[in-house]
Parts: C-alpha cells; structure tokens; sequence
C-alpha cells in the first residue's frame, strides 16, 4: 500500500499546541469558596516526527504521564489542541474516539500491575483484537497472537501461560505484544523499562527500537533520567512542574543543554569511563519545587535556579529556539 503524505518518515504525526491539563486539587480559603487546581501540564506544545522516537524526561510529578495520556485523549484537557496524523483530535468522542485508539497505544511502567493475573497469554494479547472484532473465533486469535508473540522474542508456546510464569522482561514483552495487536502507528511508552532489572532493561529497549524499525512505529518514550533516553530518542524534551523547558536533538541536549534544570539532569547521568566517573560533579540546585497547585508567576524554576533575575519572577520566559532546532525557555541563557 503506498504511503500517505503523513506516513512518511519526517512528516509530524503528532502535533501539540499550548496543551493544558488541570485536575480538581480541593478547596481552600476560610470559607472554601476558593477552587483548587492542579496545574499538571501547562502550556505546552511540541511535534513528534513520522517514525522518530521523542524523549520525554523530567523529575517525578513533573507532568509527563498526564501529558502522554492527555496526547491519547485518556484524561481531558483544559485548553490547547491535540492533531494526530493532520486532524484536529482534541474533541473526538464516541465511535470515532474508539478508532482512533486503534492507532495510538499505551505501554505502562509495570507489566506486574498492567496484566491480569487471571488470563492466559492468548486471552491477554488477543483481547484488544475481539474487542474491536477483528478476530471471528478462537484459532483465529491463537494464529494472530502467536505471530505477535513472536514477533516481540516470545517462544509460541506459551499462549496457555499466565502471567506469573513469566520474568519481569518476558511480561513487558507480552505488555508490546498487546499494544502492538492492533498495529497502532503511535505509542505512548511510560517508563516502559524502569520496573525491570538492570540486566533486561537494554533488551526491552533494544525490542522497542527493533519494533520502530520494522513497523515504522513513532514513539513518545517518558523516563525519569536522561540516561534511559538517551540511545533511544531523536529528539529529547525536558518537563519541569507541567512545563516544557527544553526540547531539541538528541545530541544537542547532551552537549550543549541551555536550561539549568537540564544541566542538573545531565550531571546525574552515570559516564562509561570510571575516571570520568570519579570526576564527575552532580549538580544538586537546592530550594522548593512549586505547589503545582499556585504556581507561581514567572519561571516554574525560579525557587531553585542558580541564575534567578528579576524579570522570572515576573514573566513566564518563552521557549525560544536557541540554536537550530533546539528550544530553551530561560530568560539568561542563549
Ligand atoms: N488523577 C489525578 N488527580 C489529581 N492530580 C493528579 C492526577 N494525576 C496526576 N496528578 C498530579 O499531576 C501532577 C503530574 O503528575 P504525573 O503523574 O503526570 O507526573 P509524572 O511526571 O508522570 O510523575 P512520575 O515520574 O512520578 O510518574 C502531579 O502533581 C500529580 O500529583
Ligand atoms: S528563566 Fe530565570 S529562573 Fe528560569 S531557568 Fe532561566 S534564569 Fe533560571
Ligand atoms: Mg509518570
């Protein structure tokens, strides 16, 4: 089948403009009659290329499963405007949202919590294909999941296995084969590897990364540290409290990151060489994250930013591209 404009690789699949994403926090004042928010995500847009995998990295409670679900349409959203594949998604409901969901998959954090204990392989990976009718009747489902199967490393004989036989890796597998049932173009990875020993996390990695090749997969890879993204991802965006702060290639983030914030990241990342280990000098910025429920005005990170001014107090600084392709928002960096 050929291509369309938008399957081919370098064309933006997904699409993000001023996002905002606000849950119910209580009340405050005397009186209660003050409504809280919770400022999840903020303000933030960005692309994610045909084909390319975008790193999504910040610190916890940052906003990056909120944002990752809100591009899905799973939580909804305040203001701002979600396209996928060219069209506006932002309010799609009903039979269309479902068909949607057909293209756009989410891997959790944990193959312990995310698969049922009490069904078999086959019935796990083939639910998404009888729950949209894509499978008439058993045999059917068992030829369609053990290609599935196969297809992320798993031996075929293990459809009438529970979950528990299997390793923390192995679960993960069964969790892509699942997302993958419905050959979405677009997953969403939540720390897909942070659950999983040290030893097995590169092979999950490496899976995903042979998936992307093969089935011109786009993905959108969330992790708490820059080291798990950074073989991974193209493109790297950094969050801090609800905000983009940084967003740029790969490459450019590790050498020449322009926000503090990043800076701090970066020096925690574990260096190869034990030398440079030793030497190594984390960068530790004292001082108060943000209630994300009254941010404050200014910059998300004035409360602990080395390089603080006047004018981040006072006005949000815009993300502004520093070099080619790579966007900063920070009032003192250029
Ligand atoms: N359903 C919800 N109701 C209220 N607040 C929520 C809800 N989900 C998330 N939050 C809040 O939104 C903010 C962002 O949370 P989120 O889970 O998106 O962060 P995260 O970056 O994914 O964190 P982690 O690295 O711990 O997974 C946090 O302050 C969190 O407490
Ligand atoms: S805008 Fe100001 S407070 Fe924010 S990161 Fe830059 S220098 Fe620091
Ligand atoms: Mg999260």
């Amino acid at each position: 089948m050929a291509q369309t404009e938008a399957e081919k690789p370098g064309n933006p699949l997904v699409e993000v403009d001023n996002l905002s994403v606000r849950f119910p926090g209580g009340r405050a004042g005397f009186w209660g009659q003050q409504h809280l928010h919770v400022h999840a995500v903020d303000n933030v847009s960005f692309t994610i290329q045909q084909g390319e995998t975008l790193g999504l990295v910040g610190e916890s409670g940052s906003g990056k499963t909120t944002l990752g679900r809100a591009v899905l349409r799973r939580v909804p959203v305040h203001e701002g405007h979600i396209r996928f594949d060219g069209a506006d998604i932002t309010q799609t409901q009903g039979q269309a949202l479902r068909q949607l969901r057909r293209h756009m998959q989410l891997i959790f954090q944990d193959p312990y919590a995310s698969l049922n204990p009490r069904m078999r392989v086959l019935d796990l990976v083939a639910e998404p294909l009888v729950v949209h009718g894509l499978v008439r009747n058993r045999d059917e489902a068992a030829d369609q999941v053990a290609e599935l199967l196969d297809l992320v490393g798993l031996p075929t004989d293990t459809l009438d296995r529970y979950p528990h036989a299997f390793s923390g890796g192995q679960r993960q597998r069964i969790v892509i084969a699942r997302a993958l049932a419905l050959h979405p173009r677009f997953i969403v990875a939540d720390e897909p590897v942070s659950a999983l020993d040290v030893s097995v996390r590169a092979q999950v990695v490496n899976l995903l990364q042979d998936l992307q090749r093969d089935l011109g997969l786009t993905y959108l890879f969330i992790a708490h540290d820059l080291s798990v993204v950074q073989h991974i991802s193209s493109r790297i965006a950094i969050m801090y409290a609800g905000c983009l702060v940084e967003i740029g290639p790969a490459d450019t983030i590790y050498d020449d990151p322009k926000h503090p914030y990043t800076e701090a990241l970066l020096s925690a990342v574990p260096v190869p060489d034990p030398v440079q280990e030793r030497q190594r000098k984390r960068i530790v910025y004292q001082g108060e994250v943000p209630n994300p429920m009254m941010p404050p005005d200014g910059c998300r990170f004035q409360g602990r930013c080395p390089l603080v001014t006047d004018i981040c107090r006072r006005q949000t600084p815009p993300l502004e591209e520093k070099s080619t392709g790579h966007f900063a928002a920070c009032w003192n960096r250029h």
